[in-house]
């Protein structure tokens, strides 16, 4: 069975509570689903990653949430190239931030891009502003991920 590994950045359990009603979606369609809530690089690159979701929301201006630092901090330290590795990226935010809004989910994003993953489809931003549960927005946008992206391997 592919693997796939959902990685949460989160500071009120929000992302972690996303990943957690993802994953049936994922076992549905053909995966085994693991979930790193204290994410460390060799989580990602020290065992086979068929597929990846990052999750995460952002705290302070744009930071991201101390739980998934590490795994950045290492990822930028070590670059240790991720060509092949496919993602998807939902990111949890508020607009009335402002030009801080989701930095956490767009500098992940671009610190993966950075090392040769490849993003499959768009990043999903939630804003709290509209969306009072993440996953009103995620569940559905996993559902059409999995299909635009034709994920489903069962
Ligand atoms: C102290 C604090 C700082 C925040 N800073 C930002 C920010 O800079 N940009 C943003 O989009 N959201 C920001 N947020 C909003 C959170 O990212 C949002 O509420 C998210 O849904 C929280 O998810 P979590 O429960 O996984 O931590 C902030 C929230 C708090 C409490």
């Amino acid at each position: 069975m592919p693997m796939l590994k959902i990685f949460v950045g989160t500071m009120y359990g929000g992302a972690l509570d996303v990943a957690e009603q993802v994953k049936p979606l994922f076992e549905e369609a053909g995966y085994e689903v693991a979930i790193f809530d204290q994410p460390t690089l060799d989580d990602l690159v020290g065992s086979p990653t068929d597929l990846a979701l990052f999750c995460t929301s952002t705290t302070g201006s744009g930071d991201l949430p101390g739980n998934i630092v590490p795994f950045a901090r290492d990822l930028e330290a070590q670059s240790p190239g991720l060509d092949g590795l496919r993602y998807g990226l939902i990111a949890l935010g508020d607009s009335s931030y402002g030009e801080t809004f989701c930095g956490a989910g767009r500098h992940l994003d671009a610190l993966l891009e950075g090392q040769g993953a490849k993003r499959l489809g768009e990043r999903l931003e939630v804003d709290a502003m509209e969306t009072f549960m993440a996953d009103d927005e995620a569940l559905p946008w996993v559902e059409q991920w999995i299909a635009d992206q034709q994920l489903k391997v069962a």
